[in-house]
């Protein structure tokens, strides 16, 4: 038996009848936000990372029904038409991108990290833990610290 929530997406609201197996990844993809990604699905790699009420989750373990009443921002709400967020743009200026398939879960990620810890004093090995979850196969890591490092010192 399929179930009706509603949450918001960037500040719209959406409305889906699901199966209550559903994952928000797939409900997500399934309405046309494909900037999330689908790594591994088991919650290995942080590639489908998107925020639930600011906080970062892994939305191939995240039950579609469990975001009801919530608000969720996938990497489509980051820039505002043409202009970059502060995040994206660092990621940009630190060469932390290559291929791109991790980038969307990671930028999620630093956007959360970067918003708890504006103003304070943020260690590289404190970035590094904070984006623990998030697995990268092209960049090594560090043009990753050195964007969110960046944003931090904004
Ligand atoms: S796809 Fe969700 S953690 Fe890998
Ligand atoms: S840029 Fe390719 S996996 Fe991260």
């Amino acid at each position: 038996m399929n179930v009706e929530i509603t949450f918001t997406v960037n500040g719209q609201t959406l409305s889906a009848r699901v199966h209550p197996g559903t994952s928000l990844l797939d409900l997500l993809r399934d309405q046309g936000f494909t900037g999330t990604k689908q790594g591994c699905g088991v919650g290995e790699c942080g590639a489908c990372t998107v925020l639930v009420n600011q906080l970062p989750v892994d939305s191939c373990l995240f039950l579609a029904v469990w975001a009801q009443g919530k608000a969720v921002r996938t990497i489509e709400g980051e820039a505002l038409g043409n202009v970059l967020s502060p995040v994206q743009e660092a990621y940009l200026d630190a060469g932390a991108v290559q291929c791109g398939f991790c980038t969307p879960g990671l930028i999620m990620n630093s956007t959360a990290f970067v918003e708890k810890h504006q103003g304070q004093t943020v260690s590289r090995e404190d970035i590094r833990r904070g984006h623990a979850g998030n697995l990268c196969r092209c960049t090594g890591y560090t043009t990753i610290v050195d964007a969110v490092e960046r944003c931090l010192k904004k």
